[in-house]
């Protein structure tokens, strides 16, 4: 099959460069920017890809809603398969896109847009056909991830932690997708179509790590605890509890030692039990490689990963109770209930009683308005 791909990035080169030697797989022209078409398999004329009678399939790796989601209008209604490694695309667009798939006959499949070459999405969607999916969660933004590993194993502080991820390239220059936790929140949210069919396109509280100081590092590593951001995604009644927060992990957590810009995801099967993967979640080549695997899935007739029957639904956090530690620069007020203060200061530190995430994110969101300062984050003993 010969696959045209559009964007010739970091993803692109990738996916460009491996389909020259994959079994089955052919590649075809790149659609490139005006100015840009320095070889001659490159092309800016996005009427030159899908006049090609050859190609079957293309690929999507120029990221955002568009031109993207107008090309894959067009792909799919003319029959050609469409694989991307685009989350917000998805994200936005992606149960359009799987209907017009299935009126079309043709696959939509986006393994590369959740956990990069961590296979999340590929072994959901296998194991949601055969079994119930209880939850789904995960480490699911390497650039966070490289920054608290820095900030608990070398003792950087924030600044230090994101000056490095940027040096090293983990980070964008604008950061503010990743440290605040949305990336991972519109990863959360691809894996709950997949995983519950359902898409909680509202709701989904997002806490990421910008709050975090290296005296907060010090003092919960000090009583034992590693600091991770996860992403979790819980089936409830008819819609999903779906929320990004950073968590604090005790002894034997799985969770503690994925290092540096790993990715880690797990999902628990009513009849399978806990699932666990770790790799890398994002770079060329892990990324194309799951591109890839989509592909050659499609050689093997798979032709949806966002399952019919699919519905967008308004998340609810209000019923996942947790323990949260919680440090303030003023005193906690009486909406959180305070189990055992640890520290009485200028700072206080406290943990909660279980309280839900709803209550939690909210209680955070109403100090910040106030001015205070507050970092907050899941206890998992
Ligand atoms: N990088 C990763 O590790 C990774 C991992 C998982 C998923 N993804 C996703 O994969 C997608 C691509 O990411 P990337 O890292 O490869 O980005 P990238 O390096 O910025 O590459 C995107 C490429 O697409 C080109 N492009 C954008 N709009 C275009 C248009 N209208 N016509 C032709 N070319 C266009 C860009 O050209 P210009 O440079 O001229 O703008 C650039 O060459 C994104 O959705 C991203 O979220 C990336």
């Amino acid at each position: 099959m010969k696959v045209a791909v559009l964007g010739y990035g970091t993803v692109g080169t990738g996916v460009y460069e491996m389909l020259r030697t994959a079994d089955g797989l052919e590649p075809g022209p790149v659609l490139v920017r005006k100015g840009k078409a320095c070889e001659p398999f490159m092309t800016t004329d996005i009427g030159a890809v899908l006049s090609d009678p050859e190609v079957g399939a293309v690929v999507e790796a120029m990221g955002g809603v568009e031109p993207a989601y107008s090309y894959a209008k067009e792909i799919l209604s003319s029959g050609r398969h469409f694989v991307t490694s685009n989350k917000v695309l998805v994200a936005a667009k992606g149960m359009e896109l799987a209907a017009l798939a299935r009126s079309a006959g043709a696959a939509f499949l986006f393994s590369a847009a959740c956990g990069g070459g961590v296979p999340l999405l590929h072994n959901l969607s296998v194991a949601s056909g055969s079994d119930r999916i209880l939850s789904v969660s995960g480490i699911l933004n390497g650039t966070t991830n490289f920054m608290l590993h820095a900030m608990q194993s070398r003792g950087l502080d924030y600044a230090a932690a994101l000056a490095e991820a940027q040096e090293l390239g983990y980070a964008e220059a604008d950061p503010t997708a990743d440290v605040s936790g949305m990336d991972a929140a519109r990863k959360i949210l691809l894996a709950c179509a997949v995983a519950f069919s359902r898409l909680p396109g509202e709701g989904v509280d997002c806490e990421g790590i910008e709050s975090i100081t290296a005296e907060d590092a010090a003092d919960f590593m000090g009583r034992g605890f590693i600091c991770r951001l996860i992403a979790r995604g819980v089936p409830v009644g008819d819609t999903v509890a779906a929320y990004v927060e950073p968590v604090l992990f005790g002894d034997g957590a799985p969770e503690r030692s994925v290092a540096y810009n790993s990715n880690m995801a797990r999902y628990e099967g009513k009849n399978c039990g806990p699932m666990v993967f770790i790799g890398q979640g994002a770079g060329r080549y892990p990324t194309a490689s799951a591109v890839l695997r989509d592909l050659s899935c499609i050689l093997e007739g798979r032709r949806e990963m966002m399952p019919e029957g699919c519905v967008s639904v308004r998340a609810d956090n209000s019923r996942e109770l947790h323990r949260y530690y919680v440090r303030t620069n003023g005193p906690i007020g009486d909406e959180l209930p305070i189990q055992e203060t640890l520290v009485s200061g200028p700072a206080v530190r406290a943990v909660t009683e279980p309280v839900s995430v709803r209550v939690m994110h909210d209680y955070a969101a109403s100090v910040r308005s106030e001015g205070g300062n507050i970092f907050y984050a899941a206890l998992e003993v």
